[in-house]
This record gives structure tokens, sequence and C-alpha cells, in this order.
């Protein structure tokens, strides 16, 4: 009997080893830990329950068959992150580097599967060779079966991936159909096809790190949704934004204990400029108005010109979509209605309540605009406000011109309540543009026309550029003074937290992708 039990020991030990100490020695000199490693940090201490540790791969080709490793280059399991169940797949670069094999793939879909089922986020740390070379298309398949999953996954379970290593070729797109995506800074990278694919095809002299580094992701592609320094920084950051979502698409969002106290925030009386075309910091205004250093930005540093992240009201987790007067004076383009398309859709899957901060002249002008196609994306943006069916909240601060005002949640599609700052301008565009469009022949005919033009320009600012011909329609159901806008939200979002609104039946829209 005892002999069972020491086989049994000297298995584990041995799966524990991965591809063994040289090769776990080879991980830490670039600066990484390993798979077991970064669940051990991950999971709440002692929570972690393996599944699949002694799974083989079943290649016979190229001698593969004399060199099998236990875990097959991926550890899987599940386990808890501040109590929370958590399912998690590691993979095991030193094993194969994390290569996936029809094995590796088949252990990672059955967690999949087991996720799905019980309703709990599944995090995938990636850290692979992609397909395992000496086995072809079986691998192939096997990537095409977590994609599918993936994809039928989404907006179930929350996914997400952190990149810790390589990732290249098929291997990207399950980290591409999951919510969100981490990149290690120096140590990791994603693309289509490599460098030296790159430079056959199409000549290019690129580095793996221009090409598909974590900062080429954050901030060109917008691929990655956060970049981490390191695998620690990375491991924490993961269980940061686990503390803002539910568990599955049934749950509600989480809630820290939370004592009513002072809520008026007289700064924000002060942060607007005397000047309507001077810029201000709005995540100064998101500092003010969530609570305190509970803002978590997503694509901090892709469209800036949007801001959109997770953040606590009152200890509830809500969204935040607003934007940014500090870059291309907040106007909404191609990119950043890309951005902030996905992540009010991901806070209506998961049941997070949004709250839109408006600071909007109107969509950015330019050829470059047009044959990229801001038709289309900007209508990604306006599709997913219309479709969200959690509460959702709108402050106008300062301009809501245009379509961009329709756009930017406004009441007429769907937006629960709307509030407005006095500083606020609704109209159609700016009191310039709109004076040289309808005063144009008196402009022209004008002893001064500049003259002229400056004095028309008022009158149609006096008119139009405050919040009050939007709140003598109802369009605007409050205006208050900026002191006022924490309380008053913690209070609307309380007020909306049993709003049930539920989008015809259908089998899904057909976002305008
Ligand atoms: N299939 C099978 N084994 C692989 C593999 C793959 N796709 N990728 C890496 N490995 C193995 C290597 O043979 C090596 O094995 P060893 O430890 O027994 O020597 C081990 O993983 C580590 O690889 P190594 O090349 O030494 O690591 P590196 O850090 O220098 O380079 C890569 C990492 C990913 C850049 C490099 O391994 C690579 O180019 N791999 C192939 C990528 C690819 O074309 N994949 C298939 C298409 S998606």
């Amino acid at each position: 009997m005892q002999d069972k039990f020491e086989i049994l020991s000297n298995k584990i030990a041995e799966a524990k080893l991965g591809g063994g100490e040289k090769r776990i020695e080879k991980q830490h000199q670039k600066g990484k830990l390993t798979a077991r490693e970064r669940i051990h940090f991950l999971l709440d201490e002692g929570s972690f329950e393996e599944i699949g540790m002694l799974v083989t791969h079943r290649c016979v080709d190229f001698g593969m068959e004399k060199q099998k490793f236990y875990g097959d280059g991926v550890v899987t399991g599940y386990g808890t992150v501040n109590g929370r169940l958590i399912y998690v797949f590691a993979q095991d670069f030193t094993v194969f580097g994390g290569s996936l094999s029809e094995t590796h793939a088949e252990k990672i879909c059955k967690l999949m599967d087991m996720a799905l089922r019980n309703g709990a986020p599944i995090i995938g740390l990636n850290d692979s060779g992609g397909a395992r070379i000496q086995e072809g298309v079986q691998s192939l398949g096997g990537y095409a079966d977590i994609f599918y999953r993936n994809t039928r996954a989404s907006g179930v379970i929350p996914q997400i991936s952190a990149i810790m290593g390589p990732c290249a070729g098929g291997a990207v797109y399950s980290p591409a159909i999951t919510d969100f995506i981490y990149m290690v800074e120096n140590t990791s990278y994603m693309f289509i096809t490599g460098p030296n694919v790159v430079k056959t095809v199409t000549n290019e002299d690129v580095t793996s790190e221009e090409l598909g580094g974590a900062m080429t992701h954050a901030t060109k592609s917008g691929v990655t949704h956060f970049t981490a320094a390191n695998d620690i920084d990375c491991i924490n950051q993961l269980k940061q934004l686990l503390s803002y979502i539910p568990q599955n698409c049934e749950e509600e969002t989480p809630r820290l204990a939370y004592t009513p106290g002072k809520e008026e925030r007289p700064a924000l009386d002060n942060i607007l400029p005397d000047s309507a075309n001077v810029p201000y910091d709005m995540r100064e205004v998101i500092g003010e108005i969530v609570d305190a250093d509970s803002f978590y930005e997503v694509n901090k540093d892709y469209a800036e010109n949007i801001l959109v992240g997770f953040a606590r009201l009152g200890g509830r987790a809500i969204g935040v979509v607003a934007n940014n007067p500090m870059i291309l004076a907040g106007c909404l383009d191609v990119d950043s209605s890309r951005k902030g398309g996905r992540f009010v859709r991901f806070c209506d899957s998961f049941n997070i309540p949004l709250l839109v901060l408006e600071d909007v002249p109107g969509f950015l002008p330019g050829t470059d605009q047009e044959w990229n196609g801001i038709i289309t994306n900007g209508a990604k943006l306006l599709y997913a406000f219309c479709e969200a069916t959690v509460p959702r909240i709108t402050v106008i601060t300062r301009k809501a011109y245009g379509g961009a005002y329709d756009v930017m949640n406004s009441k007429h599609i769907g937006a629960d309540l709307n509030y407005a700052w006095p500083t606020a301008e609704i109209a159609v565009m700016g009191a310039k543009g709109a004076s040289e469009i309808i005063f144009r022949n008196e402009i022209q005919n004008a002893e001064d026309p500049a003259a002229k033009l400056a004095e028309k320009e008022a009158e149609y600012a006096q008119k139009f550029a405050d919040p009050y011909r939007a709140a003598f329609r109802g369009f605007v159901d409050e205006v208050i003074e900026p002191n006022q806008t924490r309380q008053k939200l913690i209070r609307a979002f309380k007020m909306l937290e049993n709003k049930v609104d539920k989008l015809p039946k259908k089998k899904h829209g057909n976002l305008p992708l």
C-alpha cells in the first residue's frame, strides 16, 4: 500500500517540476515566474485545486513518444480570489515552450466548460510558443475548440487573458475574444506573424517589441486593455479587476461596505475654466465624484479622447465613460468610439451600471476619419448605449453638441437620468460655427464682417449655450451645482437598483461591425 502512495507522490513531484529545474531557471532569468508560481500568487493561499495534473500528450511523431511531461504544458484548475471562485489555466513555458497540443487544448476546454456550467470567471495566463509543431492539425483543431468556447461563453462569464510571454499566430484569437487582455511589459508580445515573416512579405524591419509588445498594443492598436510592469504587478491588477465585476451575467455587481458621509465636493465647482475653449482634466472630475481612489482605467493609453474604466460609487461598482477635453478637445473619433462601445457592452453584459460624463464638441472631422469609417465606428458606441439595459446616468459638464450629444447616453436613447451642470452648452454646434452658417449673408454684407460674426456668435451663444432649453423640454432632468454631483448620483443609482428593462425578443442584434 505504501508503495502505491509513493508512486503517486513521485508523480505529483515530477508534475510540479514541469520541464525541469534548468528550464525553470531559464524562465526566471527572463524575469518571468513559472505557471505554478503565477497561480500561487493569484489565488488565495492554499485554495488551488488542480485538474488534469497527470495528462500527457498522445503524439508519436518525431520521437515525441519518448518525451512526455505531466500536465503537457498547461496547469489548470480552480481556486478563490478574495473568497470568490475562479477558474484558471496557466501555460507552462518550461514544457515544450508552453506550446498547444491536442491534449493541452483539451485541458483548457474542460476548464472552460466547467467555468461556464458553474458560472464563474475564467482567467488564462498565456505563455506559449504557439501550436505544438510536432502535432500539426490536431493542435490547430485545439485552438478552434477554444475559440468556439470563448465565443459561447462571451457575455455569460467574464473571461480575462494575461499575456505573460509569447502569444503569436492563431494563439492571439482566444485572448482577442475574451473580455480583457493584460500584457506584461518587456516579456510579452502578441502578433499574427512575427518580425521574420513581416520582413519577407512587406520588407519592414521591426523588432518583436515594436511589432507587438505591451506598449505597442496599449498605445497603437488598443489590443491590450492593461499593461503591467512585471508578473506580480499583472497578477495584482487581475485581482483588482475581479473586485469590480460579478461572477456571471445573472449576478449583481459586487459591493463594498459604505457608510454615507459628507458627499458635497466643492472642488468640482472650480475645475472648469472660464473659457469654454480651455481644456480641463476630466480624470480629476471622475476622481472627485467616485469613491476615493476607486477609478481603475481601462485602455488608459489608447484613444485618450474618451476615458473608460471601473469605479465605485457609494461602495457599488460602476462603469465610467467620459469625454476628455485634454485630447482632441474630447471629440469622438473612430478609435474612441470603438473603445467606448466595447466597454459599454462589457458593462451591460455583466449588470454594471453606467455613468457618463459628457463634454463633447462633436465628431472629429477629416478625410482620415471618414475614410476609416467614422460612420460605422461611431455607430458602435451609439448602438452600445441604445442596447444597454443597465441603469445609466449622464452628467453634462460642458459641451454636448450635435449628433455626439445624442450618442453620449442622451435621454432619447434610453438613459435613466440626465443631469447638467450650469456650465453645460447643449446645441447643434458651437456658437461660432453655427453663426457662420445661419448668418452667412448678413456677415458677408456687413461693413465689418469680423465684428458682425462676433455679435452674432454672442447672440447664438446666449440663446443656446446653456442647459435650460434642454431642461425646459425634459431632455435634462435637473440642472445641478457641480458640488452636488456625487450626492445626486449615489441617490440616483440607488433609486435605479431594481431597474427592469428588456430588449425585444431576438436572436441577436446586428451591431455595425
Ligand atoms: N512547438 C513545440 N515546441 C516548441 C514550440 C512549438 N510551437 N515553441 C517552442 N518550443 C520548445 C522549443 O523546442 C524549446 O524546447 P526545449 O526546451 O526542449 O529546448 C522550448 O520550447 C523553448 O523554446 P526556445 O525557442 O528555446 O525559447 P525562446 O524563448 O528562445 O523562444 C519562441 C520562444 C516562442 C520565440 C520560439 O520558441 C519560437 O519561435 N517557437 C515557434 C513559434 C511558432 O512558429 N509556433 C507555431 C505556429 S503558431
